[in-house]
């Protein structure tokens, strides 16, 4: 379970009632960092995200999880002006209150690497081999702001420092194959840091590490997301990860937020029967009940979605599935669309 205090600033993530108007959880006490509601992403026929609505507010540390295909990493690339230039993206993705659907291209550089920090699976080609890592963190540095070269590389080792790199003096002058996997992984969270980032995305951070160095990077961003206040948004298919980091989940499926909501009650009553399958799909230490598979096979939607992306996995599906993607429904500060969700059953 989430180590960090659950819906700390009100109403977390959810999909909003329509493209362009402020995302539900809008009541919390602080505006939201960053707010995507409405979003839907099309490459050509295949429909990659629908309708998909959360927020992010400061501080707050949101887990995107989710089945392969089902639009994380499309949505995440949405939110940095990352997507290839055939992607049809409408909805509305506010980063505090500036639209950045339709941002240009300089302001989309700008933020990424800027107020947004980015951390993506492989460490590896986010580095240059050619260059030490000092030089790799110098030269980011200098580009942020006017400094010398020996401050920068006092803040390289600084930063080092903070994301746990053991003698990180020794570490400037190491080139990126000479580090370990999480090594690597660490040194590019120290790059996303240079500018202070107030939102830091970070998408299946650990997917390429042993499980122990998964463990310790995870640690380590809930420690920034805590010690700098910063925001993080995690992407992962992994629900286990999300329940022992995150304060905010939002479940996708098939291109939609099939639930979204603080951790701790989403965990503890899932609504929507696909978080319940995920939740039961989960093998459970010195548990002796089986764990149970999913049945079939995850979606790629093609064309129009017209029912629920999960119905013909589900065991709640009746007839009504069919009739359209379920509305969103609100209750508790949690959200999901599922015309027969769980809260409602007898
Ligand atoms: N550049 C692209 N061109 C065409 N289709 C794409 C493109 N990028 C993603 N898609 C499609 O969009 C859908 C969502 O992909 P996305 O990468 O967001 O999935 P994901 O949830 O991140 O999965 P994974 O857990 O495997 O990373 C998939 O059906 C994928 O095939
Ligand atoms: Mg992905």
């Amino acid at each position: 379970m989430p180590h960090r205090p659950a819906a700390r600033s009100g109403p977390g993530p959810g999909p909003a009632p329509a493209p362009g108007s402020p995302a539900p959880g809008g009541t919390g006490t602080e505006a939201p960092l960053l707010e995507v509601s409405g979003l839907s992403v099309q490459f050509g026929r295949v429909r990659a995200v629908t309708d998909a609505g959360f927020c992010v507010r400061p501080g707050e540390f949101l887990g995107i999880v989710g089945e392969s295909g089902s639009g994380k990493s499309v949505t995440a690339r949405a939110v940095l002006g990352l997507l290839p230039s055939h992607a049809r993206v409408s909805g509305s993705i506010t980063f505090r209150g500036e639209e950045l659907v339709g941002a240009g291209a300089r302001r989309l550089r700008a933020l990424r690497g800027g107020e947004i920090g980015l951390v993506f699976q492989d460490a590896l080609a986010a580095l240059d081999p050619v260059y030490t890592v000092g030089d790799q963190l110098v030269e980011a540095l200098l580009a942020h702001r006017p400094m010398s070269r020996a401050r920068a590389r006092e803040r390289a080792a600084e930063l080092l420092n903070e994301v746990r790199i053991p003698r990180p003096r020794e570490c400037l002058d190491r080139y990126p194959h000479q580090l370990s996997g999480g090594q690597r992984q660490r040194v590019v969270i120290a790059t996303a840091l240079i500018a202070d980032p107030d939102l830091i995305i970070a998408d299946e951070p650990t997917t390429a590490l042993d499980v122990t160095v998964q463990g310790e990077v995870l640690d380590l961003l809930s420690s920034i997301c805590e010690q700098r206040a910063a925001a993080v948004v995690l992407i992962t298919h992994d629900l286990a990860v999300v329940a022992e980091t995150c304060d905010q989940v939002a479940v996708f499926y098939g291109g939609i937020v099939a639930e979204a909501g603080p951790a701790l009650p989403l965990f503890d009553e899932p609504r929507h029967p696909y978080t319940r399958a995920l939740l039961r799909a989960l093998p459970r230490l010195g548990d002796p009940t089986p764990f149970e598979a999913i049945p079939g096979t995850p979606l790629q939607v093609v064309g129009r979605l017209d029912s629920c992306p999960f119905a013909p996995r589900c065991v709640r599906a009746a007839d009504d599935c069919l009739d359209g993607v379920p509305a969103e429904r609100v209750l508790d500060e949690r959200r999901h669309r599922c015309l027969h969700s769980l809260e409602a059953s007898p």
